[in-house]
């Protein structure tokens, strides 16, 4: 999968880029993130790329000509999506994050100041998105956590094919407790389940965990989780918390 990410702070994105498994995942031809700079592509004499809000008001507004041509200078692949950060946008999940994950690419816009001309939107942009309801100065945090959410979903970029099933959000519920080595520490113990080699007793416990955690954290997966179809064994389950 191939993303496209115009920024007036590409410097943002350099130690995200090489560390961990995104940098695993370019270095092995998985995904490949190209990050370009919009004032590169102002006509201005000064490679401006805001202006003063029409009406008035507070900030600068990014103007349309160099995020029209910074979008514009290369050819789009087949299936692609040009994404606008905002926080005006519809919050990100787990299902739009393996819906994006499809694409052959992403092209993801990062804006800055107040905002950018609503004719950039209007014209260019398929979708509006925001991570959370809060405000970040720009929209750069936004897209790499687009990337690497949606990056963990694309084929061979984790290791194990499990890792991203049992987790949180995927089956729609919140992620059990993990342990490790040592079995006590300080007097704490790991519960004996996990030490039992009995693994329906386990996988039984696992699901018990989860649906105390999100029942108690996140009442709204809760109540979606308990409305899905289910088989016979989860079911069994589900209903001591309903
Ligand atoms: N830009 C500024 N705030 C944002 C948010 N919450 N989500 C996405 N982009 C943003």
């Amino acid at each position: 999968m191939k993303f496209r990410i115009l920024t007036l702070f590409p410097e943002m994105f350099e130690g995200f880029l090489e560390a961990s498994i995104i940098g695993k995942a370019i270095e092995n031809k998985r995904i490949k993130v190209d990050v370009e700079q919009i004032r590169t592509f102002s006509t201005d004499k000064h490679r401006k790329v805001d202006d003063y809000p029409f009406g008035g008001g507070a900030g600068m507004v990014m103007a349309v000509q160099p995020l029209r041509d910074a979008l514009m200078s290369k050819p789009f692949a087949q299936s692609h999506k040009v994404v606008y950060l905002s926080p005006r946008g519809s919050t990100l999940t787990h299902e739009k994050v393996v819906e994006l994950s499809m694409l052959e690419e992403l092209i993801l816009v990062c804006g800055h100041y107040e905002g950018v001309d609503q004719r950039f939107i209007d014209r260019y942009v398929d979708e509006e998105i925001s991570i959370g309801d809060y405000v970040l100065t720009g929209g750069e945090l936004a897209a790499m956590v687009m990337v690497d959410s949606i990056s963990r979903m694309v084929d061979d970029v984790l290791k194990n094919e499990d890792s991203s099933k049992d987790e949180s959000h995927a089956s729609g519920l919140l992620e059990y407790p993990h342990y490790t080595r040592p079995s006590e520490i300080d007097g704490d113990n790991v519960p004996d389940v996990l030490l039992s080699g009995n693994h329906a007793e386990i996988d039984k416990w696992r699901l018990e965990k989860s649906l105390e955690i999100t029942k108690e954290r996140r009442p709204d997966l809760f109540q979606k989780y308990a409305g899905k179809t289910h088989d016979k064994a989860t079911l069994k389950v589900l209903k001591k918390y309903l």
